[in-house]
């Protein structure tokens, strides 16, 4: 019989680039990433936001920190963060794609047009340039590079009057796929997740009474997810003894997705 084999599961050590970390899951998943003795470099587009992560991530102890400016719309400011980033920790092992925001617009508005545009440019097109700009890195990464993009269960469907939003994170599992099969020679798994109704800066401006009635109808756990609950999924994804996961869609959800009635 073939011996057992343990494979690691930790990232201490790992670099690991985050977008959108000021704020909701990308802030959470600083946190767990920086207490699993990852080397963690927060980015947002929210400068004051994501040094504040900086701050609460070194009052916790964590010294192999750092956070940076990131508007992930644009293409050069993304190539130079991974070159700060790589400069600044020597590696790159793990680039998570998670910046986003939610602006709802019906199609026989007249700001559907920038909704769209700004919805892929940030929430699609920086996806790829940014796993480019790692790539070299992510292919060198010793036990193999890890992608995690976050779609939403609006990658797997579609709510009214978000259509920009939907297209955006549909076209996120079409990427993740692509990526998927494109890197998988050079060792570097790329997954998503697809995160339910989630209690962050996105949807803070919901109130609580509509949350409430909304998850207990749709929810099987009858609630909102936390951010850690997703951060820590996200996690998993990145161990290196996650290696054969690969172009994996995965709802954080609560069970949304596959409720019927
Ligand atoms: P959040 O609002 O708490 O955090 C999003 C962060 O992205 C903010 O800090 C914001 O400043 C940053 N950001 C926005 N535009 C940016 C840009 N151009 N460049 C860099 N950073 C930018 O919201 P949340 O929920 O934590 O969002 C994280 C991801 O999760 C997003 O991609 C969102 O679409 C996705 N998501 C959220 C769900 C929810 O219920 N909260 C459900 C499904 C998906």
């Amino acid at each position: 019989m073939d011996p057992y084999r343990p494979l690691n599961r930790s990232v201490s050590g790992k670099t690991v680039l985050i977008t959108g970390a000021a704020s909701g899951m990308g802030r959470a998943t600083a946190h767990l990433f920086a207490s699993e003795g990852a080397k963690v470099m927060a980015t947002d587009v929210n400068v004051e936001g994501v040094r504040a992560v900086e701050e609460e991530m070194r009052a916790s102890g964590h010294t192999t920190v750092g956070s940076m400016a990131l508007d992930v719309a644009d293409a050069d400011d993304l190539k130079a963060t991974v070159d700060k980033t790589v400069a600044r920790f020597g590696a790159l092992d793990i680039v998570i794609n998670n910046a986003g925001f939610a602006r709802s617009t019906h199609p026989s508005e007249a700001k559907y047009d920038e909704i769209w545009e700004d919805s892929l440019n940030i929430m699609l097109t920086a996806h790829q340039r940014l796993i480019r700009a790692a790539l070299p890195h992510l292919m060198a990464s010793p036990e193999g590079g890890r992608v995690v993009n976050i779609a939403s269960t609006e990658g797997l469907g579609a709510t009214p009057g978000n259509g920009p939003y939907v297209a955006a994170k549909h076209g996120v599992i079409g990427l993740t796929r692509a990526m998927a099969v494109d890197l998988g020679r050079d060792g570097i798994t790329c997954n998503c997740i697809c995160p339910g109704p989630i209690l962050t800066g996105i949807t803070s401006g919901i109130p609580d009474e509509h949350k409430e009635i909304y998850a207990k109808r749709r929810v099987p756990l009858r609630r909102y997810g936390l951010p850690e609950e997703v951060a820590n999924i996200t996690l998993s994804l990145c161990l290196p003894a996650a290696s054969y996961l690969n172009g994996a869609i995965i709802p954080v959800d609560g069970g949304m997705s596959i409720k019927n009635a």
